[in-house]
């Protein structure tokens, strides 16, 4: 399967066989990296990161990567350049793609990812947008693959804030990999109708529920929480933390779901809001390899679409 040249915008525009593609070369990425195997695959390649918001996880993803495959990042931060303050990104895009490889972007709104990518010449990867996550998505279903061995038919929780870019994508994900969703928030922070109906249009044998009851928690085979404030919200953090408080993972939750469950949090997390210390830690491994697989999905998604070879 080839996917040189594809952006990498949302899961929306990825099939099912190109996502698992994805995960399975970044898995072989992944095991070679273990045995002390890195390639040059982005031998000579440029790489450039634009970040309107911070990050740990995911710039250091993206720089680890492009050093592994011997590529050179440029990390352009929200003051660095001129994108949509002195320079339209229309323009930004064409001359980045006049120098650079590849361009990775972090900011708000995903109509900006979407301009950068139609104006630019190179792939263009979303970093994390206002309404999307997806790269975070390849790491989450690698871990989840890594611990249950399948996907199709596990039953995926996601409680907390339900409309951020990490429930939006998550649903996506699910849906797209038969991964049954139930999304589990308060009403006034029900997703978006549209997306929910695209979703379910996506899934095949799999269910996508919408509930605002956290004892539809039964049955769960992950659950997964984002912390109740995104970047930009923060000025929301004492009305989130008043609706969200009965939606917290801990162990009270966790008896609810009379399985086996797994934890997950794409993290940063805000331990006591929407998480415990105690279910944090006791799920720490879980949540870490998530970090780490950032790292191999992030390189397989540059590698598939910028080299002209077969995943
Ligand atoms: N999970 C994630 O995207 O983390 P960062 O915000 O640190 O990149
Ligand atoms: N929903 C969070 C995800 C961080 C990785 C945010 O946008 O801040």
């Amino acid at each position: 399967m080839k996917l040189t040249n594809k952006d990498f915008l949302t899961l929306k525009d990825f099939s099912k066989d190109e996502i698992l593609a994805l995960i399975k070369f970044a898995k072989e990425l992944k095991e070679k990296k273990k045995q002390g195997i890195t390639g040059n695959h982005l031998q000579g390649k440029n790489i450039a990161l634009i970040f309107e918001k911070p990050s740990t996880r995911t710039r250091c993803a993206f720089v680890v990567a492009c050093n592994d495959e011997k590529a050179y990042p440029e990390y352009l931060g929200a003051n660095d350049i001129q994108l949509g303050k002195k320079e339209s990104i229309q323009d930004t895009a064409r001359v980045l793609s006049r120098m650079f490889d590849g361009i990775e972007f972090r900011g708000f709104n995903q109509s900006d990812l979407e301009t950068l990518a139609k104006y630019s010449d190179v792939p263009v990867w979303n970093g994390l947008t206002n309404e999307f996550h997806p790269t975070q998505i390849l790491a989450d279903m690698l871990t989840i693959y890594e611990h249950f061995n399948k996907l199709e038919g596990l039953n995926f929780a996601y409680i907390g804030d339900g409309r951020n870019n990490m429930a939006n994508s998550l649903m996506i994900g699910c849906a797209k990999l038969g991964l049954n969703y139930i999304n589990i928030s308060p009403k006034e922070l029900h997703p978006d109708n549209e997306l929910i109906n695209l979703c379910k249009s996506f899934a095949n044998n799999s269910s996508i529920k919408i509930s605002d009851n956290i004892e539809d928690i039964k049955g769960a085979d992950i659950i997964y929480t984002d912390v109740w404030c995104s970047m930009g919200e923060e000025e929301k953090a004492k009305d989130r933390i008043n609706i969200l408080k009965p939606y917290q993972v801990n162990d009270e939750l966790l008896l609810k779901t009379g399985k086996n469950t797994i934890i997950m949090h794409c993290l940063p997390a805000v331990k006591g809001n929407e998480i415990t210390e105690n279910v944090f830690e006791n799920n720490a491994d879980i949540i870490f390899n998530q970090a780490e697989n950032r790292m191999h999905t992030i390189k397989a998604v540059m590698i598939a679409t910028i080299c002209n070879i077969d995943i």
